[in-house]
């Protein structure tokens, strides 16, 4: 589906609304850095950057929130059970966020492409509970890493050891392997790579690998090789022909390596060039240089990218590091991709996009946010016409020439028959209006399943709020 935004929109306000208002499945990765539920309240410091910035992430809960826990029963019963236990174990503080969270996660859900991927950012106050509601609204099998971020080296925990990692719960689509690669650990060069040769100075270190496979065979790759023979072991020969190792041999030592026929033609070439390696007791192996590795993939463990410091440092509370996002946007998304950050914060997630030349997108409360994405994508790109600032939510276009919602007087009357959904008493045709359950300034459309009737006195007491806080209003004022 096609984004009804342009690249390089951001919002200032709250995100329900606005990604209740983007088309279905039009964004190709998200990555949120939401509050985390740490009981604490964020201030950016005087004189920097972001100096005025601040958010609470306290949470009380509210008579809306259990209207939404309410709601959610029907929506995603998955969901509303994880929260049910979550206000259980742990109170009501807790059920209060995960419903924060777990509305908005559905409507990321639904702008995500299928293809698409989704980082959330926590840490371990709330990542448990986090991870069951994304189970249940992404799916288990979409689930593909809980990544743990060392962010600092050290953190003085009064009672416990020190707390200074975060977690990343990430689900979606297969990596893009190559484009994460990082250098091989050190620890793991110095314990393989333990070999030398006269290549040495150009290639570097070298590892032995095995040059047979488990398996016997009774062709050309079961019989004895310069009196090796591989069957006594179980085994038969395994000579790269193709691959990532083949190719670096053929571009570096042996020019045509590939096309060379038969396995002992391939081991012969190799034996000549000095690619083989025989131990004392006569076992032949095969050379990797340190050079013709790609790098690894990084594991589960980040503890490679410091906390944001130095000349990125904008003061903006829990600002995270470009190098994060930089390696998940190139892990998850490719040049031209739309990639989407709700709670964008100073605009780390933004910045990284652009560098990236992905499309982007951002959300935040804080007023401060897009001045931030300005200054940051100025510096970055020297002229800069500017981010599209916006405040109203997009409008959908993804739901076809949708009638004048009020056409649908007749049918819902007939739905309803003829009760008011506010006050549930039946009334006459003439005095039933039409309402949207969620108003359009909150991103609600005009599709039917938006749409209900409510008599004259009802409507005019909803007003412009959403249906979910006019009824918690009414439970608080015992109406
Ligand atoms: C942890 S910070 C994000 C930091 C960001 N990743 C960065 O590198 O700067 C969380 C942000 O969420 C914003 N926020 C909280 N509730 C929000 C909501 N309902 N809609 C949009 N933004 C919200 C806060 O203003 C804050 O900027």
């Amino acid at each position: 589906m096609t984004a009804n935004f342009a690249s390089g929109s951001i919002w200032t306000g709250d995100n329900l609304a606005v990604l209740r208002g983007m088309n279905d499945a039009c964004v190709d990765l998200i990555y949120l850095d939401p509050p985390f539920n740490s009981n604490r309240t964020y201030e950016a410091p005087i004189g920097s950057k972001a100096a005025g910035a601040a958010f609470k992430d306290t949470w009380a809960l509210d008579d809306v929130d259990v209207y939404e826990h309410g709601e959610m029963a029907e929506r995603n019963p998955a969901a509303y059970a994880v929260i049910e236990a979550a206000r259980q174990a742990h109170g009501k503080s807790m059920q209060s966020y995960l419903v924060f969270m777990a509305v908005r996660l559905l409507e990321m859900r639904r702008v995500l492409k299928p293809a698409g991927s989704i980082y959330l950012h926590c840490d371990d106050a709330a990542s448990h509970w986090l991870r069951a509601i994304m189970n249940a609204v992404f799916g288990t099998s979409s689930y593909r890493n809980e990544i743990t971020w060392k962010r600092t080296s050290a953190h003085n925990d009064a009672t416990s050891f020190g707390r200074v990692s975060d977690r990343i719960l990430f689900y979606g689509a297969p990596i893009n392997r190559d484009a994460v690669r990082v250098s091989l650990d050190p620890a793991y060069v110095e314990k393989h790579y333990r070999h030398s040769d006269a290549r040495a100075g150009v290639f570097g270190p070298v590892r032995s690998s095995d040059l047979t496979g488990p398996g016997t065979s009774d062709g050309e790759s079961g019989k004895p090789w310069r009196n090796f023979d591989p069957g006594k072991s179980g085994r038969c020969w395994s000579v790269p022909r193709t691959g990532d190792y083949a190719e670096w041999i053929e571009e570096n030592v042996i020019p045509g390596y590939r096309s060379i026929s038969g396995v002992h033609g391939r081991l012969d070439a190799l034996d000549a060039h000095g690619l083989v390696m025989w131990s004392r007791n006569g076992y032949p192996s095969l050379k990797r240089y340190l050079a013709s590795s790609k790098g690894q993939i990084p594991s589960d463990v980040w503890a490679d990218i410091p906390g944001a410091y130095g000349k990125e440092r904008t003061g903006y509370p829990t600002q995270k590091p470009l190098a994060l996002l930089e390696r998940i946007i190139k892990a998850s998304s490719k040049r031209g991709d739309l990639v989407l950050d709700p709670f964008c914060g100073c605009a780390t997630t933004l910045v990284a996009a652009d560098r990236l030349e992905r499309k982007w997108a951002g959300i935040d409360l804080s007023p401060l946010a897009i001045k931030l994405v300005d200054e940051r994508i100025a510096e970055e790109r020297g002229l800069w016409g500017g981010a599209n600032a916006l405040d109203a939510p997009p409008a959908r276009t993804d739901l076809g020439e949708l009638p004048n919602y009020r056409t649908h007087r007749h049918r819902l009357y007939g739905e309803q028959e003829g009760v008011c959904v506010g006050c549930e008493t039946h009334f006459p045709f003439r005095v039933m209006e039409v309402d949207h359950i969620l108003p359009r300034v909150k991103g609600g459309t005009d599709h039917p399943d938006n749409l209900q009737l409510l008599c004259s006195g009802c409507n005019r007491s909803k007003g412009g709020r959403a249906m979910a806080e006019w009824k918690a209003a009414q439970c608080r004022n015992g109406d």
